[in-house]
């Protein structure tokens, strides 16, 4: 959506991947208080984001959702003012149907303008709208008009997988839902990363193709996998919901997440999503245009073995004989060229490389 809001994608924290139903306002405001402490709110990640399961399982008297009395005794304006006052921001998840997908909270069917006006009045910055239960009685465009009218200058997310989100979402909203969810598996982050990579063309400043939130930190994959996942997400311009429990971070993890030189992948000002170019026997070569006439490119391994894999110039529309500088984000150092055509490298299993080519004139 072309609103000003949202010109690079969202980052920041959603309850889903870890705690699924199980949250609660204290994990919540410790959460925002952890995203300050570690640093990652300095690095862009603001968005503190309730999903499923954070209201009471009917409306009151008035129709109106509240806030789970038994897990949010403060209510869900106590908890906006909570993150406010740390620089962050709150996010909150609704549903198009009658009830949300876990079936535990009301969905927002033919309540959608009260709906949104109650999170506007508690000072949320951010939906995300889901699409369980919806029983085909009202169109996109009535529903999205609501939220919008309260959101207008807010991030909104719009999840409607089975149709195909990409091809319309971006008049309503600034990102949408490419795929069905994540696990913690490198097999789920293949298979996703391929999905979401078919819609590559409709994303942009203001409309983001939503792979799914990080799982980095929740324990299923080992360290490479994890950092395979964040570059190829950042590459992607995904939005980068962080899915882990940060009270309890490990450095390793926050090594991974609060990577500068990938985050400013992501967050770069030309907002084009880079995409898969090659790919044999599980050794692919991804890669997208950056701002300044840069290049990002990302040697990834899905293989079980260790491999060379090569990018060539010319891959990335570079004519050969172009001298570049090579940085890699994960080293943290620039590489020392021999071929002014090519770049190659040795990939462990699962792993990756990822690199910013800067062109120079030759
Ligand atoms: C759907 C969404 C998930 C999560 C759950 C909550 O499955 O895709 O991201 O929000 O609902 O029930």
């Amino acid at each position: 959506l072309d609103n000003g809001v949202s010109r690079t994608p969202p980052m920041g924290w959603n309850s889903w991947n870890h705690f699924w139903c199980g949250i609660n306002e204290s994990v919540v405001m410790s959460t925002a208080d952890a995203l300050v402490s570690t640093g990652l709110a300095s690095l862009g990640y603001k968005y503190v984001n309730l999903d499923d399961c954070w209201a009471e399982s009917e409306t009151d008297e008035n129709g109106k959702l509240r806030g789970k009395a038994s897990t949010f005794p403060s209510g869900i304006k106590a908890l906006a003012d909570y993150v406010h006052a740390r620089g962050l921001k709150l996010g909150i998840y609704a549903d198009a149907g009658n009830r949300t997908c876990s079936n535990q909270m009301p969905g927002s069917l033919h309540h959608e303008y009260e709906d949104a006006k109650t999170f506007a009045e508690w000072g949320v910055d951010y939906i995300k709208y889901d699409n369980c239960y919806h029983d085909g009685t009202r169109n996109r465009e009535v529903e999205s008009s609501y939220y919008m009218e309260h959101f207008l200058q807010r991030n909104c997310i719009f999840l409607r997988g089975q149709e195909d989100p990409a091809t319309w979402a971006g008049a309503y909203g600034h990102s949408w839902r490419t795929t069905g969810d994540i696990n913690d598996t490198f097999a789920s982050v293949t298979w996703i990363a391929d999905l979401n990579n078919r819609w590559g063309r409709y994303a942009g400043p203001g409309r983001w193709n939503d792979p799914d939130m990080l799982e980095v930190g929740n324990g299923g994959m080992t360290m490479d996998e994890y950092r395979s996942h964040f570059s190829i997400w950042s590459l992607m311009k995904a939005p980068l919901l962080i899915g882990c429990d940060l009270r309890s971070v490990s450095n390793r993890t926050l090594r991974i997440l609060g990577n500068k030189e990938v985050i400013e992948v992501n967050q770069d000002s030309l907002g084009v999503q880079g995409r898969k170019l090659r790919s044999k026997d599980g050794l692919e070569v991804w890669a997208g245009p950056l701002s300044d006439n840069r290049v990002v490119v990302v040697l990834w391994n899905r293989s079980e073995l260790r491999a060379l894999i090569t990018a060539v110039w010319r891959d990335f529309g570079l004519p050969p004989n172009t001298p570049a500088i090579v940085r890699d984000l994960w080293k943290h150092k620039y590489v020392s060229m021999n071929k002014r055509d090519r770049l190659t490298a040795s990939v462990a299993p699962h792993a990756c490389k990822m690199y910013v080519l800067t062109p120079l004139q030759s």
